[in-house]
């Protein structure tokens, strides 16, 4: 079953708790959560306290994707701000990734590590027995609203051959630039969670938009 995220990012910001809550409604299975802290990427968004705000308005599972500078440091301030998910990036600041790995595990959520587009899939490989989840930005992060970077299909099918192989049940996510037609190539390809900004938020029809990313 593939499992659809929409990212707060391209929501009404001063708007947040109606847009969270809004997301069950429409038939979302996540609620994606973009950190960004100015440094790892040219944009800043929210912290612990804004997910801990918005914690109340909805069931679904809050999946925070970090991409900040030193992530082991935010790990436990989002587990107690109510995040169920935590990814953060193989690119960062981060040394001992297996460790921050195993911190997010103790701090009881799950979680797993992010590659930009440049990043080579292996670079994720010894890290697949603590991954629960591999999100693989099919855009550089930072904005919500770019194109899809098509090469991300064919990191998608070398990851998914590598679970397989390892008989894993590890979820591939991918995140940048999904919308009905990228998402058939990425489900096509193997990926299990899709995350998707401005293809929901400025829908005419977000629950029927939601549905066709689904397939
Ligand atoms: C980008 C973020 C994405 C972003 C996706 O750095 O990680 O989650 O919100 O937005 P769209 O779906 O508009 O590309
Ligand atoms: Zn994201």
């Amino acid at each position: 079953m593939i499992k659809i995220a929409p990212s707060l990012l391209s929501a009404d910001f001063a708007k947040l708790g109606e847009a969270t809550s809004a997301l069950s409604n429409w038939g979302a299975d996540w609620v994606h959560f973009d950190v960004m802290d100015g440094n790892f990427v040219p944009n800043i968004t929210f912290g612990p306290g804004m997910c801990k705000a918005i914690r109340p308005y909805t069931k679904l599972p809050i999946d925070v994707h970090l991409m900040v500078e030193h992530p082991s440091d935010w790990i436990k301030p989002f587990c107690d701000a109510g995040a169920d998910w935590i990814t953060f990036h193989v690119e960062s600041s981060e040394r001992h990734l297996h460790r921050a790995l195993q911190q997010i595990h103790a701090a009881g959520c799950k979680g797993g590590v992010v590659l930009c587009p440049a990043t080579p899939v292996e670079s994720c490989l010894h890290l697949l027995s603590e991954c629960d989840l591999v999100l693989l930005m099919s855009v550089n992060p930072g904005f919500g609203g770019q194109k899809f970077i098509p090469e991300t299909l064919t990191k998608i099918r070398t990851l998914r051959s590598a679970i397989l192989e390892r008989g894993l049940a590890t979820e591939i996510e991918i995140d940048g630039g999904i919308n009905p037609e990228t998402a058939r190539s990425c489900i096509d390809a193997g990926a299990t969670i899709l995350v998707a900004g401005n293809a929901v938020f400025r829908a005419d029809d977000p629950k029927a938009m939601i549905a066709s990313l689904r397939g």
